[in-house]
């Protein structure tokens, strides 16, 4: 197999590689990342020594650059990770969201169509549903939830996953959708809130949380996501949408409490800020489709997954360090 990964060099595409190579070391990776500012070259140094992998620099809305790798490589399957992915950044400048969300996923479609790929796989978010009260624990997102995005984030990948529909359903493009929950672990970059708040605990800083920080996120070990893609989208079936949820709900808060009692530091440095506009209250899942049909699990309980996580963060204060650096130099 001949795979685009695009959007490779941030959190989940780069974990996603890694999987890759590890599981399938016969097939063939090739990544396209324009590496934006959540991009991250050092992320995939080690892909950079294995055979069967290549990295492009390039951006997933420039046609003839999409056009020229699909020419050249010949894929059988692409999987779109690349995209404007912070919510926060959606709010102050909504254009890049809908340019990179849903301009460059329609591209990439394109040349899918036209060199007869087997398989597009859109990598979406469980945020297009909006949001769940919270004290309405019985309910959980479904695939046939309606879409009622919040944040110009969730509307530009709702768009996306209409227009990746619709490919399906106008030109009978083989495709696949994924919907999952928040995902953390190794390689995030620290804007979201668990690298956020662990690169922060173990700087002494302040830590700002959202109004009372009782919004709940149903939370994915990254690992178990790349599972879930993987069997997606090589036995998933053409047309239908997945959810991917990790059976794990927790509130903020508990969340950043846990982060400060493994780091041993105070509860003083939690720091509430002002809400989000539009800020969702609750995420919550129902994998049973993913977990029915192609016996995926999600295998990580919450605490083992940011222990691992803050041990990472602990062992590679380089990695974060250094974007830390690099973004407040831009
Ligand atoms: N992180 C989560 O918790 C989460 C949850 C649900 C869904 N998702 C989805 O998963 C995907 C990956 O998320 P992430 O957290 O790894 O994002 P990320 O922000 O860490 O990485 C995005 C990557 O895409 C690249 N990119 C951005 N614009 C590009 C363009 N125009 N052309 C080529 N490359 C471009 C960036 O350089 C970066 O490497 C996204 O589609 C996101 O919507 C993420």
């Amino acid at each position: 197999m001949n795979i685009l990964v695009t959007g490779g060099a941030g959190f989940i595409g780069s974990n996603f590689i890694y999987y890759e190579l590890k599981k399938h070391p016969d097939d063939r990776i090739v990544c396209l990342d324009a590496l934006t500012y959540a991009g991250n070259f050092d992320t995939l140094s080690a892909a950079m020594e294995h055979r069967n992998f290549r990295f492009v620099h390039g951006n997933i809305e420039d046609r003839r650059c999409v056009d020229k790798l699909f020419g050249e490589e010949h894929f059988d399957i692409a999987v779109n990770f690349a995209a404007e992915s912070h919510v926060d950044r959606s709010v102050t400048n909504p254009e890049t969201f809908l340019i990179t969300n849903v301009l460059g996923t329609q591209v990439l479609m394109d040349a899918c169509r036209k060199y007869g790929i087997k398989r597009f796989h859109q990598v979406s978010t469980d945020e297009v549903y909006g949001e769940l009260p919270i004290d309405r624990t019985d309910l959980f997102f479904t695939e046939a939830a309606p879409l009622h995005a919040s944040s110009p984030y969730s509307a530009s990948k709702a768009s996306a996953d209409l227009f990746v529909l619709a490919y399906h359903r106008t030109y009978g493009l083989s495709v696949s959708i994924s919907r999952c929950g928040n995902n953390y672990g190794p390689y995030q970059f620290p804007e979201k809130l668990i690298p956020l708040m662990i690169t922060r605990a173990l700087d002494d800083q302040p830590l700002p949380l959202y109004g009372k920080g009782d919004n709940v996120r149903d939370w994915l070990f990254v690992e178990d996501h790349c599972a879930a893609i993987d069997i997606i989208m090589r036995k998933g079936r053409s047309g239908e949408i997945y959810n991917v949820g990790g059976n794990n709900e927790r509130s903020n808060i508990d969340v950043v409490r846990s982060i400060l009692t493994a780091l041993n530091k105070p509860e003083t440095l939690i720091t509430f800020v002002a809400d989000r506009p539009g800020h969702d209250k609750r995420y919550a899942i129902d994998s049973n489709k993913v977990m029915t049909e192609l016996h995926w699990r999600p295998n990580t309980k919450f605490d083992d997954g940011l222990s691992q996580t803050i041990k990472w963060y602990v062992d590679h204060e380089d990695w974060w360090q250094r974007i830390l650096r690099d973004n407040y130099i831009k």
